[in-house]
């Protein structure tokens, strides 16, 4: 892949194949940024590239299959990869975090049975690597709860928060995550009630928390949303608009914190009529004082000797 990326484009790595990582997530570790996201080819869920630049990708694993390996971690989690016709299941918006305590690599995603979305679960996964050898623990309801569009969010002490939409997409959960991030501890807030916030996406800016997310409307593109905290566990703002009445034709996947005062907006401009064609849009976060601003711009331009990155109209 050049050192020019073209926003909206479906991007492809370094063999010239296209990502498959839509409504992913990034983790940066040990020089590497990992990239997480849905993979919904043949028998694949999720599946990682990594890159230390951020525009030269390489293919490392499909990490969920409908044949990865599952083992139980609690009673009464559904740990089927695929339904009993056959047919597969849906394991959208997989977000991985690495635990220090346990030295795992944790996957949450939504699961959803592939023909309705009324299963509305969270689903789980852990390896002792980054990038393969993961193993499925199963999907399951949070205190009996809805659990649809989800992020995970880990702060600097190393708590883990899950955020997903719940009671049919109306309210947006927070839940802090047990120490080895393998069941949810406690359920923080239900915010928003009545607002159908869908793909939630958080980040720290200057002790502040801030989290983005989309009105629900499948597919289709709208207004994107941001509310700021004190704490993670504290009271949220009211939602006030982040971009134009589209997001620029996107939806949040992630925000990729690039440095203390660096924010990256990592999207999808999804194809409704051909998912595998949806693109990627990368926008910086620019700050208006305190208020998040997200401009569009068509190019990001790596300079390769300095490893900046430029947005280019
Ligand atoms: C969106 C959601 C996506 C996917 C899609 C299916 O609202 O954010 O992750 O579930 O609906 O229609």
């Amino acid at each position: 892949m050049p050192n020019r990326l073209v926003n909206g484009e479906v991007w492809t790595d370094e063999q010239g194949e296209p990502i498959h990582a839509h409504g992913g997530h990034m983790l940066w570790y040990k020089g590497f940024y990992y990239w997480y996201g849905e993979d919904r080819r043949a028998e694949n869920y999720v599946s990682c590239y990594r890159s230390a630049d951020l525009f030269h990708w390489e293919f490392r694993s499909h990490i969920l299959t409908v044949n990865t390996q599952t083992e139980p971690i609690r009673v009464r989690t559904d740990l089927r990869l695929s339904n009993e016709d056959g047919s597969k299941i849906n394991l959208e918006r997989p977000k991985v975090l690495y635990n220090e305590l346990t030295r795992k690599f944790v996957l949450w995603a939504h699961y959803e049975n592939g023909k309705d979305y009324r299963a509305a679960a969270c689903a789980i996964a852990t390896s002792d690597r980054p990038d393969e050898g993961f193993v499925y623990h199963g999907s399951f309801n949070p205190y009996g709860y809805m659990s649809r569009d989800c992020t995970l969010f880990q702060d600097d002490n190393g708590s883990a928060y899950f955020i997903s939409a719940a009671r049919d997409n109306a309210d947006l959960h927070v839940y802090r995550l047990a120490d080895d991030y393998l069941n949810v501890d406690r359920l923080i807030r239900k915010l928003w009630q009545g607002e159908y916030r869908e793909a939630p996406a958080v980040f720290k800016r200057n002790g502040r928390y801030y989290m983005l997310s989309s009105f629900c409307t499948g597919w289709a593109p709208n207004q994107g949303k941001y509310a700021v905290a004190d704490s993670m566990e504290g009271d949220w703002s009211l939602l006030h608009d982040f971009g134009d009445e589209t997001t620029y034709d996107t939806q949040p996947a992630f925000v990729l914190k690039l440095s203390e005062n660096e924010f990256l907006y990592v999207s999808d401009r999804w194809n409704a009529q051909e998912y595998d064609r949806s693109g990627y849009v990368i926008l910086p976060i620019h700050f208006e004082a305190e208020k998040p601003v997200l401009r569009p711009f068509e190019h990001i331009q790596l300079e390769a000797t300095t490893g900046v990155i430029h947005f280019q109209l």
